[in-house]
């Protein structure tokens, strides 16, 4: 057992811009808030393609996507068959790096979300949580937009809207090349692992966001590696790091 499994969580949860005043602005306003909040900071903002366009559009930290796009872009290079799939996609950042790095293949897109806010936190995720149940609202209708302005294949992004309770038993895909989690809290993290990672090709990565950041997504990760000892999990440092593991 590695140390991480009890180290405390690094407490690297994403910052929200301007908290209060983001309560009142209408929704489709958020990505402008937070590019403007990195922009004003230099904290996560990054002038090359494609990060230009999606930092308005992701909470994800700069290890983390660039973890994304180096796996995914190395994923379509070598022929490793599968969708890619993200849970917990808000407003489509991290999902755009996913279609960037799939622009000229035939490669398929899944993207699940709720777009309801986050869930009802369960005692796994403590107190912590809380603040964020019914909080983090992304829409559909924007993500489509900004994987647009990447020359997306559209007719390869399937959009499952729901809960994932409702929506992964329903889905039809066979095998996965790259998973995403990026839903926070124990319950959902839980389903996705326990769903997902059995499609998992070989030569497949799993990127998990919120290990470090997350209690409830932590004490998932780290259930699902009991059961399953297969399970390498890298978990960079320092904190924003990507963490992540791979199947031979
Ligand atoms: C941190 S955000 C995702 C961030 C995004 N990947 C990015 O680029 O920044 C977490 C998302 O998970 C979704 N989510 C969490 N639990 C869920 C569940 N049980 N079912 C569906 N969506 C869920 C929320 O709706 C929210 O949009």
């Amino acid at each position: 057992m590695t140390d991480y499994f009890n180290d405390p969580v690094a407490g690297d949860a994403p910052k929200q811009s301007y908290p209060l005043f983001r309560r009142m602005l209408p929704k489709k306003l958020h990505p402008l808030a937070r590019g403007l909040r990195k922009r004003l900071t230099s904290e996560g903002y990054r002038s090359e393609p494609p990060f230009n366009v999606t930092y308005r559009y992701t909470q994800s930290s700069q290890r983390r996507q660039d973890s994304i796009l180096e796996k995914a872009t190395a994923l379509v290079r070598d022929g490793v068959p599968g969708h890619f799939v993200e849970c917990g996609v808000l407003d489509g950042g991290t999902a755009a790096l996913l279609a960037y790095a799939a622009r000229n293949s035939d490669r398929k897109i899944a993207l699940f979300d709720a777009w309801a806010g986050m869930p009802e936190a369960t005692a796994e995720d403590g107190d912590g949580a809380l603040k964020w149940e019914g909080d983090i609202v992304g829409s559909p209708a924007r993500v489509r937009r900004v994987l647009k302005k990447f020359g997306a294949r559209m007719e390869n992004i399937e959009v499952y809207k729901g809960w994932f309770e409702d929506t992964l038993p329903v889905s039809k895909i066979e095998q996965i090349a790259f998973l995403h989690i990026d839903c926070d809290f124990f319950e959902p993290t839980k389903l996705v692992l326990e769903t997902f990672v059995p499609r998992l090709a070989s030569g497949g990565w799993v990127q998990i966001d919120d290990y470090t950041s997350f209690e409830g997504c932590r004490l998932a990760v780290n259930a699902f590696i009991e059961e399953n000892p297969w399970v390498d999990l890298t978990v960079e440092s320092p904190a924003g790091g990507a963490i992540y593991f791979h199947k031979p």
